[in-house]
Order: C-alpha cells, then sequence, then structure tokens
C-alpha cells in the first residue's frame, strides 16, 4: 500500500480569522490563479481535510451546471456551499436556529457539513431544487484561504464521477476528472479521508443524513438527535444511494470468523483479493479511515477481483466507515 504507514491526524481547530493566501501551505500565486479560473467559470479541485472537493463560483451559473455534467451527476442533487467563516456560512441559511451556532462554534471549521433553511440568494442548482442548503466550513488551509480569496462560496461535491470513490489526494482527482478540471491544488493527503458529517437542522430533532468525519458521539454531546434510522427527516441526502462510493472491483462483507474460510475460498477460485479487516482501537480507526478510499483505488489499480471486508465497530469513525462499506458493498 504507497502510504499504508502514514499517518495523518485532522487538523486542530484553526484560528477564527479564514486564513489568507500567505497562510496557506501552497505559493499565494497558485491561489490567485485558482481564484481567476473560479471566477471565469472554471472547476477547480482543491483540498479539504475530508477528500478533495470540484469547486466552482457559487455565484456562477454556468460554472454550476458544469460541476453537474463533469461529474455526470443528476440535477436534483444539491452541492455544499464552503466558506471560510461560520457568520458567512450561516448567512447561507433563512432561519439559524441557536442549535446550528451550538454545532458552528464546537465544529467549524472542520468535516461538519449543516442543511439549514435556504436564504432567497442562494441558486436553486445549489439546492437542488429544495428549500434547503448545505454549508461548512472547512478547516483545511487551502480551503479556506481559496474561498478568501475568491471573495464567495465555492460550491463543491466530492471531486470524482458519480458513484466512484472520493478522491483524497490531488493525484486522485486528475486520474479521475482529467482534462474536465482547469486546476488542482495539491494540499497533501486528507487528514480525514472520508467525507463530512451532515447533520439536517430543519427537523426536530435532528437528523444525521450522514456519517462522516465527525462522529455520532461528538454530536450527541451537543444535541439530542433522532435514533439512527429514524425517517424524522423529510430531506434526503441524494448521494445517500444504496450503491455509492463503489471501485470496480466487487466488495463483499464477511464477518470476521468466516474471513479466513471465505478468503481461502475465493484464492482457491483464482480470484485475486484484496483484504479491509476491521481494526479494535480508536487510533487504527482513524488509520482506516485515512487511507480507506486510497485502497479501494489501489485494489481497482491492481486488477483486484474482490474486496473482502470485514465491518468495523461502529464507534467514532467506525461507522461512517461501516456505512461506506455496506454502500460500495450493495447491489449495482
Ligand atoms: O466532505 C464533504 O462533504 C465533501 C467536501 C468536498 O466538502 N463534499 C462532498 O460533497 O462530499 P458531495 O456532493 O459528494 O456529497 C454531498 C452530499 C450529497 O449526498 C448531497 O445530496 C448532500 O450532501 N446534500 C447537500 N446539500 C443538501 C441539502 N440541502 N439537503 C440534503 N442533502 C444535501
Ligand atoms: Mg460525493
Amino acid at each position: 500500500m504507497r502510504r499504508g504507514a502514514q499517518r495523518v491526524r485532522p487538523a486542530p481547530v484553526s484560528s477564527p480569522t479564514p486564513p489568507t493566501a500567505s497562510q496557506s501551505t501552497l505559493p499565494p500565486s497558485d491561489l490567485e490563479e485558482a481564484a481567476r479560473l473560479l471566477r471565469a467559470g472554471e472547476l477547480v479541485g482543491f483540498p479539504t481535510e475530508t477528500v478533495y472537493g470540484l469547486g466552482a463560483d457559487a455565484r456562477s451559473e454556468a460554472a454550476l451546471r458544469r460541476v453537474f455534467a463533469v461529474k455526470g451527476r443528476p440535477g436534483d442533487h444539491p452541492l455544499i456551499l464552503h466558506f471560510a467563516d461560520a457568520e458567512s456560512a450561516l448567512a447561507a441559511a433563512s432561519d439559524v436556529p441557536p442549535i446550528a451556532r451550538t454545532l458552528a462554534d464546537a465544529l467549524w471549521p472542520g468535516p461538519l457539513t449543516l442543511v439549514l433553511r435556504r436564504a432567497a440568494w442562494v441558486p436553486d442548482l445549489v439546492t437542488g431544487g429544495q428549500d434547503t442548503v448545505g454549508v461548512r466550513v472547512p478547516s483545511h488551509p487551502v480551503a479556506r484561504a481559496l474561498v478568501t480569496e475568491l471573495g464567495g462560496p465555492i460550491a463543491a461535491p466530492s471531486a470524482n464521477r458519480f458513484g466512484a470513490v472520493s478522491p483524497t489526494t490531488a493525484a486522485h482527482v486528475r486520474a479521475d476528472l482529467g482534462e474536465d478540471v482547469a486546476l488542482v491544488l495539491d494540499g497533501g493527503p486528507a487528514a480525514i479521508g472520508l467525507e463530512s458529517t451532515i447533520v439536517d437542522l430543519t427537523c426536530d430533532p435532528p437528523v444525521v443524513l450522514r456519517e462522516g468525519g465527525v462522529p455520532r458521539e461528538q454530536l450527541a454531546a451537543l444535541l439530542a438527535l433522532a435514533p439512527v434510522g429514524a425517517t424524522a427527516s423529510v430531506n434526503r441526502a441524494p448521494g445517500s444511494l444504496p450503491s455509492h462510493y463503489a471501485p470496480r472491483a466487487k466488495v463483499v462483507l464477511v464477518g470476521k470468523d468466516a474471513l479466513r474460510t471465505e478468503h481461502e475460498r475465493l484464492a482457491d477460485e483464482g480470484a485475486r483479493v484484496v483484504v479491509i479487516e476491521a481494526p479494535a482501537d480508536d487510533d487504527a480507526l482513524s488509520a482506516l479511515a485515512h487511507d480507506l478510499y486510497a485502497r479501494l483505488r489501489a485494489a481497482d489499480a491492481a486488477n483486484t477481483d474482490v474486496v473482502l471486508a470485514v465491518l468495523p465497530p461502529e464507534r467514532g469513525l467506525g461507522a461512517a466507515i461501516a456505512d461506506r462499506l455496506r454502500r460500495a458493498a450493495a447491489p449495482r
């Protein structure tokens, strides 16, 4: 595995003032060029602490349309708006419940997306025609510096084609999207490696629409959430299709006890098999989250037939990892 041993911890909560170009890890000229391309309606790949985004200037209808065309994504799937600070992010909502501020104070910048009632200025293309908007303040300094340099929100889905595995390095974005993206800013491997947690605050109690970088336990310490699997939300996260985040290889879930025999059986059949095992402790879970998508991509690159996966315990990041593996294993 290319980065198997490398450990990158999620970025610590950063300063309340958005970083400027000079504080990001990239030369200011790269950020200026990226912002110039965005203003011209082009798409730019950029790093966040979760996964790489395919960024468009949210104020440009042409650019937003390009995002859907390039991703091959249905038009009713809304896009997340990325901001440099909580105040601007919450200004995309027509109604900001107190809990939104609590979550923003505690968890932004970071891997959390809040679904709120949209403000009137938010384009229909961003909301997918719904009356809500998903907003987030990423913690990656390059992402925040890019938003600051642009001077407006960046609409960005994960920078992969629809249904495929999200990119966690700049090289993944280039491999997936090639010439369709004008520029890819390289901010190193994504620290977390899984998408943001999406919480719908427009219903009571709030619902987790997608497990992600902020573990459910951390949210539950701050607010009363609807139980797992509750259907209180009228909003869907349309990306939460049963089959999603899938590599080309067939993904098969297996119990820990059956792993060995199943592995042997497949190998006897001549199948090329890659095993993803459930780690036990929290550090190993973060490491698996960090590497999961790169490992699925590496499996495809090695012409793997079957990824044999044991689900991790569903606590901490284990819940999001289990969610992605289940979707990757779902019938296509
Ligand atoms: O970590 C992330 O969230 C990454 C980085 C780039 O920020 N972005 C990402 O975007 O994963 P995307 O488009 O691949 O997934 C966003 C999910 C989709 O399932 C979409 O349907 C859902 O968020 N979503 C966005 N706005 C929503 C809304 N107003 N209501 C319900 N779901 C929404
Ligand atoms: Mg995605």
